[in-house]
């Protein structure tokens, strides 16, 4: 397993929609684990492999946040959200590509995700509370899309600027 880096708003790479996975091998097996990693080591509850500047429909979470619950790592190859609930939810949502922002987001409060598992098979699972937020952002990040896309332009240019800034930083700290 190894740490992979962060891609940190704004880059290209995190507003193109990813491929899907035709088949589950060991490179898509080797990603996932080095995905785990990167989040737990971030440390965050989710992770999109655009976040990482790979390309695919592959992303990981794991909610079970607090400390003495038992990990949950989970796997996700090209998830759909097959159901969502007419009632709405919000969460102070944040994300690896965009540290140290914070905002609110309304989203469906329950959703309903097929995805493909690791063993090749599909899986479908009904996720409420943070994983259904948690699953609904890692799946916007494989088509382009990151939590600050639905604040008003202000709010949204603002955190860019910071970003742009913290980038220039980190440059130049090499
Ligand atoms: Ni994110």
């Amino acid at each position: 397993m190894a740490l992979r880096s962060i891609l940190i708003h704004p880059d290209p790479r995190l507003k193109k929609p990813a491929d899907p996975v035709t088949e589950v091998t060991d490179d898509i097996r080797r990603l996932a684990d080095d995905m785990l990693e990167t989040m737990y080591d971030a440390p965050g509850i989710g992770l999109a492999a655009p976040q990482i500047a790979v390309m695919s429909r592959v992303l990981v979470m794991d909610c079970m946040k607090d400390e003495g619950d038992t990990p949950r790592p989970m796997v996700l190859l090209n998830p759909t959200v097959t159901w969502s609930s007419e009632e709405t939810g919000v969460y102070e949502e944040g994300c690896l590509s965009i540290p140290e922002q914070y905002a609110e987001v309304t989203r469906p409060s329950e959703v309903e995700v097929a995805w493909l598992g690791l063993d090749g098979q599909m899986h479908s699972e009904k996720f409420d509370g943070l994983w259904s937020t948690c699953v609904q952002h890692e799946i916007d990040h494989l088509n382009g899309k990151l939590f600050i896309d639905y604040l008003k332009p202000l709010k949204r240019q603002m955190i860019t600027r910071k970003m742009q800034k913290l980038k220039r930083e980190r440059a130049r700290a090499g």
